[in-house]
């Protein structure tokens, strides 16, 4: 009887070979939205606990390609592919590229997708679902790039069942005057540039991509293929799948999953030196938006209980640093930033991985919560979920569901505000405003 079942329950095992893995949970900023299995904490609110107030800074929805990917890998691909002498019906891997037409062209770089349109109104709905027993806010920020402010339209119209009267949607200026004060600190920032991280990620990718352009060339001598098309195929994976809904580049067959986590080492590593733990001035940029959630769920006399912004892509990392989660040097009794990114080699146990930071409509939300669970203390705790997935804070997990206490909260983030508070000097600029204070209403 015994051994039956233990065979029953063997063959239910899968084997190793079937281990599923989707090469859109490792494509970085190019990946549809989807919510990570790590940790396995549970999203609903712990026992004994309910959500009182909660805010999210959500990255907007997928677009066909950003410029800089469109003007430096994906268009001289396609134009490239339209002028070879190459048959692809004589390899092996690439068949498909004789028929294949792009999904993107010059008057689509930067819009939204259809499928990102739909992805918004399907989280506006999921978030709904999930604080069903709170007030529906009567407002919603978004920077103003077209981008930005059609995704709240469309997280609107999800929200409320497509009753978009119910909310209003206020649009914060991408200013270089506006310092702190806006959902794109970033952009007034001296400090900051966007091309920090690319020589890092540059150099680690240039040694990865020789394998694969070695084997391109071989299957397909006549197109001459180059490190930069090896990236755009990678990129077309995302990007075909949020326009087409799928995409021949995602197959196993033209790159493999080894493959695949060198692609997204490399995007990590520029993330990393980006807005991330790689830079110290990443959680100044992050803070603002900490701040002023903590302080906007703490106003009683605000009659809004949920706040939802929306923004760009360089923000949730910021805020994931300000928070101290993600951390690769966390419980190591050390802080030596850059050893843990190496540059000539995957730190496969890194905890920083950009596709779970930043995908399309990647959300960072701060929870406030009324418990009266067993084995705590009556009160109100704090947590913190990227992706509807709980992310316990590093020195402050002492309440239910590895949640953290009122007033130790109060003390993270003024700890966290003593040490990156001050915008204008890691900005390097003089009178900016240094905090947010959009929600103030
Ligand atoms: C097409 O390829 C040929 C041969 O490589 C080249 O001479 C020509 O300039 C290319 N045309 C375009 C439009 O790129
Ligand atoms: C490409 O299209 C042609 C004509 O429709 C078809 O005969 C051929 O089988 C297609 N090739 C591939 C690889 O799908
Ligand atoms: C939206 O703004 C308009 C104009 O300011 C105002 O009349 C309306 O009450 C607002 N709606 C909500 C839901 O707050
Ligand atoms: C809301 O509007 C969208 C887009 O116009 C439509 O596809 C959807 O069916 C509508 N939903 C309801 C419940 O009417
Ligand atoms: C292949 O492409 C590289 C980089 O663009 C170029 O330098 C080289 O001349 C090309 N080789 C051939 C055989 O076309
Ligand atoms: C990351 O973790 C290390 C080790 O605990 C710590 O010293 C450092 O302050 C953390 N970085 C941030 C930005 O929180
Ligand atoms: C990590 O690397 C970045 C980029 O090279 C550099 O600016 C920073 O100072 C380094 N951090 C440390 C602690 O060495
Ligand atoms: C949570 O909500 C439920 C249902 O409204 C209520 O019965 C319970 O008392 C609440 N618990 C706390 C701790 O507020
Ligand atoms: C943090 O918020 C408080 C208001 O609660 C404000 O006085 C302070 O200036 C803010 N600091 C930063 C750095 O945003």
């Amino acid at each position: 009887m015994r051994l039956q079942f233990f065979l029953l329950a063997l063959t239910a095992i899968p084997v190793l070979s079937s281990y599923p893995f989707n090469p859109l949970e490792h494509s970085a900023g190019i990946a549809p939205y989807f919510t990570p299995h790590d940790p396995p904490l549970q999203s609903s609110p712990p026992q004994g606990c309910n959500v009182t107030r909660a805010a999210y800074l959500i990255r907007h929805a997928a677009i066909y390609a950003n410029d800089f990917d469109y003007e430096t890998y994906l268009e001289p691909l396609v134009k490239k592919l339209q002028n070879t002498s190459q048959d692809w019906s004589s390899t092996k891997t690439l068949k498909f590229l004789s028929n294949w037409t792009a999904p993107i062209d010059q008057e689509h770089v930067e819009k939204l997708t259809h499928v990102g349109l739909q992805e918004a109104r399907s989280l506006g709905t999921s978030v709904r679902q999930r604080y069903k027993h709170l007030k529906t806010p009567q407002m919603i920020w978004s920077s103003t790039a077209d981008r930005t402010a059609k995704s709240a339209q469309a997280f609107i119209a999800g929200f409320t069942n497509n009753h978009t009267s119910l909310i209003n949607l206020t649009q914060v200026e991408e200013s270089k005057k506006a310092g702190a004060n806006s959902l794109t600190p970033y952009k007034s920032c001296k400090g900051y540039s966007s091309s920090y991280g690319n020589d890092q990620s540059s150099a680690f990718w240039k040694t990865y991509t020789q394998p694969i352009l070695a084997r391109f060339n071989a299957e397909a001598p006549a197109f001459n293929f180059t490190q930069d098309d090896i990236t755009a195929m990678f990129e077309l994976c995302g990007y075909e799948t949020v326009v087409r809904g799928s995409s021949p580049f995602c197959s196993p067959n033209i790159f493999n999953s080894d493959e695949w986590l060198g692609f997204e080492y490399a995007n990590d590593l520029m993330y990393f030196h980006n807005t991330g733990y790689g830079r110290a001035l990443s959680p100044v940029l992050g803070f603002p938006w900490v701040n002023a959630s903590v302080t906007a769920l703490n106003d009683d006399s605000s009659s809004q209980e949920l706040f939802f912004s929306f923004t760009h892509r360089e923000v949730p990392p910021t805020v994931i640093t300000a928070l101290g989660l993600y951390n690769n040097s966390a419980y190591s009794g050390a802080n030596n930033v850059n050893t843990t990114m190496p540059e000539d080699s995957i730190n496969y146990h890194r905890a920083w991985k950009s596709s779970e930071i930043l995908p399309f409509l990647s959300n960072i939300a701060i929870e406030k919560m009324s418990c009266q669970s067993y084995g705590y203390e009556e009160g109100e705790y704090y947590r913190i979920l990227n992706n509807a997935g709980p992310q316990p804070l590093v020195g402050c997990r002492d309440g239910p569901g590895e949640s953290c206490s009122k007033d130790k909260f109060h003390d993270f983030i003024g700890k966290r505000g003593e040490s990156f508070g001050d915008y204008n000097k890691a900005c390097e600029v003089t009178d900016l405003p240094s905090s947010l204070s959009i929600y103030a209403v």
